[in-house]
């Protein structure tokens, strides 16, 4: 599961770290076309065991992504393997951080959402939401939106800018979308979402379509099967499930048990979300739900190393490494770069702080009082950072000073 870490060791990083990093276009085609490879082998070995037509595997064997959603699904994953997405994150899953959580060895990550007619138009926001980290995960493209020519047009902009799924945001609760009856608010017209829905799927032009979605729009109405199911017979080739409905907002506990109802509506993949946090909340959602995979938000914001641990810690039984701190440093320092390169730097240092936040309230869990405060003085510090060496600096000394400690 786990693919190329940070090749960097800490001291390596701690001497040369501040001379920069490395640049934001990097890609890697390499590991995708290894992983073409091997999904063509094993096509070819199902195809050699079952007859399966052999123009199919023709298709398969060209390398062309439209045979994988044929054969295996809109994500090119071995049947026996169950994936751990990151979920989309408006704010925070910006190309930077999926960068990271691709390096990190992420199966796929998503876009924020991005609104359909922002992309016609080509505004500024727009484009940088969409942007492709240029790394080895499944890129998919969050659409949101109510207007047919304005999703079918950024279906379209999607598939031609290389999506390889286009998602569907139905679960957005925010009133500032609801008003504007996208995101969640389709949950209450079930007629438009799935005319939506078909409008993608017709601007996709043979690139998957996904829809992220809540259980309903309030307990009274919890039709996510109903929906699900139809936007199966249209088109969608998965499913995610955040459960909770609309007016929970980000309330309460999400509700693992009911996604089951969704489960058993369709026969394409189901994805369970909602307050999964480590490899035990995975299984649990996972068990309860009967999903096909799992999704993390909250839990990796900071922490872009997270879904692949779960993923890896679920798939092989065996508990994932935790990244070094130097490596976890290093993925911050750069994610950091890109985030000025992307938005300059008045706006990539602010873009940059939730993670930092996080991140150094995950590595003050488990020490004393004191040390404690040690690590809620950083963060006052790196949170307060306004430019890029002021927050390198802060960061490699606090890098320094941990293997002084551990020396
Ligand atoms: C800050 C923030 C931004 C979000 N933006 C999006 C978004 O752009 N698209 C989307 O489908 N969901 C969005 N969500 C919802 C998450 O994808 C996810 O469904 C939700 O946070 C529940 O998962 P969690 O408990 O693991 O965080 C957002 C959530 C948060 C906290």
């Amino acid at each position: 599961m786990k693919k190329d870490r940070f090749s960097t060791e800490a001291s390596v990083l701690f001497w040369q770290g501040l001379s920069g990093t490395t640049a934001f276009s990097g890609g890697d085609d390499h590991r995708r076309e290894q992983r073409i490879l091997l999904v063509n082998i094993w096509a070819f070995f199902v195809s050699g065991c079952f007859h399966i037509a052999p123009g199919m595997l023709i298709c398969a064997n060209l390398g062309q992504r439209e045979s994988f959603i044929t054969v295996f699904g809109p994500y090119a994953f071995g049947t026996d393997v169950t994936p751990v997405f990151l979920a989309p994150m408006s704010g925070v899953t910006d190309a930077p951080f999926r960068k990271q959580a691709d390096k990190f060895g992420a199966s796929a990550t998503i876009t924020e959402m991005v609104a359909g007619d922002d992309l016609h138009a080509g505004r500024r926001e727009a484009l940088q939401r969409f942007r492709r980290p240029n790394g080895d995960a499944t890129y998919v493209v969050q659409l949101i939106g109510r207007d047919h020519d304005s999703l079918r047009r950024g279906a379209s902009i999607a598939r031609n800018a290389g999506a390889d799924v286009i998602d569907i945001n139905m679960g957005c609760p925010s009133r500032r979308v609801t008003g504007g009856l996208s995101g969640s608010a389709l949950m209450r017209d079930l007629e438009h979402a799935v005319s939506l829905i078909e409008a993608v799927v017709d601007g996709a032009a043979g690139t998957a379509v996904t829809l992220k979605m809540r259980l309903g729009w309030d307990r009274d109405t919890m039709n996510a099967p109903t929906l699900a199911q139809r936007a199966q017979d249209v088109g969608a080739e998965l499913i995610t499930v955040h459960g909770r409905t609309r007016q929970d907002f980000y309330n309460g506990v999400a509700d693992w048990a009911t996604i089951s109802e969704v489960v058993n509506a369709v026969s394409i993949p189901v994805i369970v979300n909602g307050d999964i946090k480590d490899a035990a909340t995975a299984k649990e959602a996972l068990q309860q739900s009967g999903a096909r995979g799992a999704m993390v938000g909250r839990a990796a914001i900071g922490l872009a190393w997270l879904p692949s641990a779960i993923e890896q810690e679920i798939n092989t039984g065996i508990a994932a490494e935790e990244p070094s701190f130097a490596e976890q440093v290093e993925s911050l320092i750069e994610q950091a770069h890109d985030s000025v390169e992307v938005y300059g730097e008045r706006v990539g240092i602010r873009t940059i702080r939730k993670h930092l936040a996080e991140a150094i309230s995950h590595w003050s869990q488990g020490y004393q009082q004191g040390e404690h405060e040690d690590w809620q003085a950083l963060k006052k510090i790196a949170c307060q950072s306004n430019t890029l060496p002021e927050l390198k600096s802060t960061l490699l000394s606090t890098l320094k000073t941990k293997l002084e400690v551990a020396a």
